[in-house]
């Protein structure tokens, strides 16, 4: 077993990808590189519980096993203990000016499109005050237009200690929707060659910072 490492997924501006990417990095983790993982929804809302216990609503507070290597737990009240028992621990957390001092990750993840202001990322990076863990700034929906927008968010965190932006991002697919809609998955798809290249490298991108093995 590996040391136990967290990964937060945060924005506060809703529908920039954080319950896409839990989950998919969650089933990376737990079915390809066969880590321990468990992913705890702490948005009430409850999406990726939801998505990776294929549609189940979320009555109790239990873990539901999603794989051999992959438990869901749904906790919207408070950060969950889960111990030394997981390699690896994601987080899809709602929008919360306290989340920095309730979640204590090691890396935040914080997907951003092109279409978002600056304004947004000082919001963020305000909310995130009470934490000294990394954040990783992910472009999910690549292509979508407003690069100037990004260019500025991109500069505005630039001097943000600690802040990193990953390039590469994740490009707008249609059969995103389409298996969100399924609560199926990228790799599970026929098509969408690209988004599932972009998706794998994310997963290995995140791991490798996190120590983890990412195959
Ligand atoms: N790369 C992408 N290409 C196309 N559509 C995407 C992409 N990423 C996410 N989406 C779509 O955008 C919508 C929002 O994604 P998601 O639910 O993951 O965001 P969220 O940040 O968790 O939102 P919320 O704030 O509601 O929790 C979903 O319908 C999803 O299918
Ligand atoms: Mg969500």
């Amino acid at each position: 077993m590996e040391v136990m490492k967290t990964v937060a997924f945060y924005n506060n501006k809703g529908g920039v990808g954080k319950t896409t990417l839990t989950v998919h990095l969650a089933l990376y983790a737990s079915k390809v590189c066969k880590h321990t993982v468990v992913a705890a929804c702490l948005d009430r809302q409850g999406d990726s519980y939801r998505w990776l216990t294929d549609g189940e609503g979320v009555r109790g507070e239990g873990a539901h096993r999603v794989n051999p290597k992959l438990s869901a737990i749904y906790t919207p009240h408070a950060a969950p203990d889960i111990g030394p028992a997981a390699d690896l621990v994601v987080l899809d957390c709602p929008p919360s000016e306290n989340i920095g001092v309730m979640v204590r990750p090691n890396i935040w993840v914080v997907p951003i499109t092109e279409r978002l202001a600056a304004e947004n990322l000082y919001n963020v990076i305000e909310d995130l005050r009470g934490s000294d863990a990394e954040i990783i700034l992910v472009l999910n929906r690549r292509g979508e237009g407003g690069r100037r927008q990004l260019q500025k968010m991109i500069e505005a965190v630039s001097n943000v200690k600690k802040t990193t932006y990953y390039e590469r991002g994740i490009g707008r697919a249609d059969a995103i929707v389409r298996i969100t809609n399924e609560f199926s998955d990228i790799w599970s798809d026929p098509f969408a060659r690209k988004i599932k290249e972009d998706m794998t490298e994310f997963c290995k991108y995140i791991l490798r910072r996190c120590g983890l093995r990412s195959a």
